[in-house]
């Protein structure tokens, strides 16, 4: 009798503990958590973030991102704001916390025609300066960043957004006084300052044909000069209906297709009117903020909410489909209250482009993203 009680007593308990061990499993389910196996789920991280000033913020950064991006500390202009200064301190923040987490870290951006100070393509008389010089300056400035983190920053966007939406190439002053050698440089100043970094090329409209078709061109041409590219970068500023789940697949295919890997980067969901159809990142292009364009200051109707928890949905199924061609999809933003979508193309808007929202709470969205791999 005393045996009988003893092994219900003690089944009550192993059903106890095992149903506790579950919960805890499902409590502990993070975006990091669910997609370990398929790719790296990033966040870029503003200043205050990389601070860490919010304790609460830094434990969801840190439970649910297994990569991280400095959403601008890296930018020429504020590593490298004059010849011989460089400022490490938020990067060396952001690099410490993801060693510290184990989260892959990336270093967004060598080589980008914007936030990059006019000293670099000027001499003392404020003339511009030949191609040996820029390079000269591109080389000092890889070199110094990337032998400083090298074995802690994974990977890099060596160039970002060197392309127009037509395949040809930005005439940015990088390309006025470089020409095309500006790119083959930068990877081959890259490769050489930390052989074990990725690196990649990085834009946005990447799912337009002529664009994505221009910038695996690139990569072949990069290749064939006996330099290394690694990936290219889809930067994921994107909207409801735009573009299709089969732009973004056929892309997709075509970098697979030249043997790169390909990054989901810098994923936004606008889910705000676009009357002037402005698509991908372009900061020159913007409008008025008027209550027409900002329709959901006070919050985002039920219908929204669902249509982009759907759209989430959407884009990680076909994003899991492709996890053998996918190393990372990185959030432009941890939580909406923080993103650049709230000031362009038209400025002081509201908008909910991301996971969590402004108190940090997962959307619906968050949901449907975990609901894709069934957690
Ligand atoms: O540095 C000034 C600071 O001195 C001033 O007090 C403050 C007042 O607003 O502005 C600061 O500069 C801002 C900067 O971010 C740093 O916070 C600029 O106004 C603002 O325009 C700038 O926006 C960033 C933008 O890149 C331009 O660098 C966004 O936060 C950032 O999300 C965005 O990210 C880019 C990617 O790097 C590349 N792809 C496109 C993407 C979106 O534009």
């Amino acid at each position: 009798m005393k045996a009988l009680q003893f092994l219900t007593i003690s089944g009550v308990f192993l059903t106890l503990t095992i149903s506790c061990v579950q919960t805890e499993k499902m409590e502990k389910m993070t975006l990091r958590t669910a997609y370990a196996d398929d790719f790296y789920i990033g966040a870029a991280l503003g200043w205050g973030q990389i601070l860490a000033e919010d304790s609460v913020e830094s434990s969801l950064i840190k439970n649910e991102f297994s990569s991280l991006s400095p959403e601008n500390a890296m930018k020429w202009m504020y590593v490298h704001p004059k010849p011989d200064t460089f400022n490490f301190e938020y990067t060396d923040k952001i690099v410490a916390m993801a060693n510290r987490n184990d989260q892959f870290m990336i270093g967004h951006t060598l080589i980008w025609h914007n936030q990059t100070p006019e000293w670099v393509f000027k001499d003392g008389n404020d003339a511009l300066i030949d191609s040996s010089a820029l390079f000269g300056r591109m080389k000092h400035h890889i070199n110094t960043i990337m032998g400083r983190y090298q074995g802690r920053i994974g990977g890099y966007d060596v160039v970002n957004e060197a392309l127009n939406d037509d395949g040809t190439f930005r005439e940015s002053m990088f390309y006025q006084i470089g020409g095309v050698d500006f790119i083959y440089k930068a990877f081959e100043y890259a490769a050489q300052a930390d052989p074990e970094a990725e690196l990649y090329y990085n834009d946005y409209s990447m799912n337009r044909a002529e664009k994505c078709d221009g910038a695996v061109r690139l990569a072949e041409a990069l290749k064939s000069r006996g330099l290394r590219i690694d990936g290219i970068g889809m930067q994921g500023h994107w909207g409801l209906d735009r573009p299709t789940l089969e732009e973004i697949e056929t892309s997709i295919l075509k970098i697979r297709n030249a043997g790169l890997k390909v990054m989901i980067t810098e994923l936004d969901i606008t889910v705000l009117p676009n009357p002037r159809n402005v698509e991908g990142a372009d900061l020159s292009a913007s409008f008025e903020n008027n209550a027409e364009a900002n329709p959901y200051k006070v919050g985002l109707p039920d219908s929204v909410q669902e249509a982009l928890a759907q759209r989430y949905a959407d884009l990680f199924k076909l994003f899991h489909k492709h996890r053998e061609t996918i190393t990372r999809v990185t959030f432009w933003g941890v939580h909406d209250g923080q993103s650049w979508k709230n000031n362009w193309p038209a400025r002081g808007r509201t908008d909910y482009p991301l996971l969590f929202d402004r108190s940090l709470a997962p959307k619906p969205a968050y949901q449907a993203v975990l609901g894709v791999v069934g957690k």
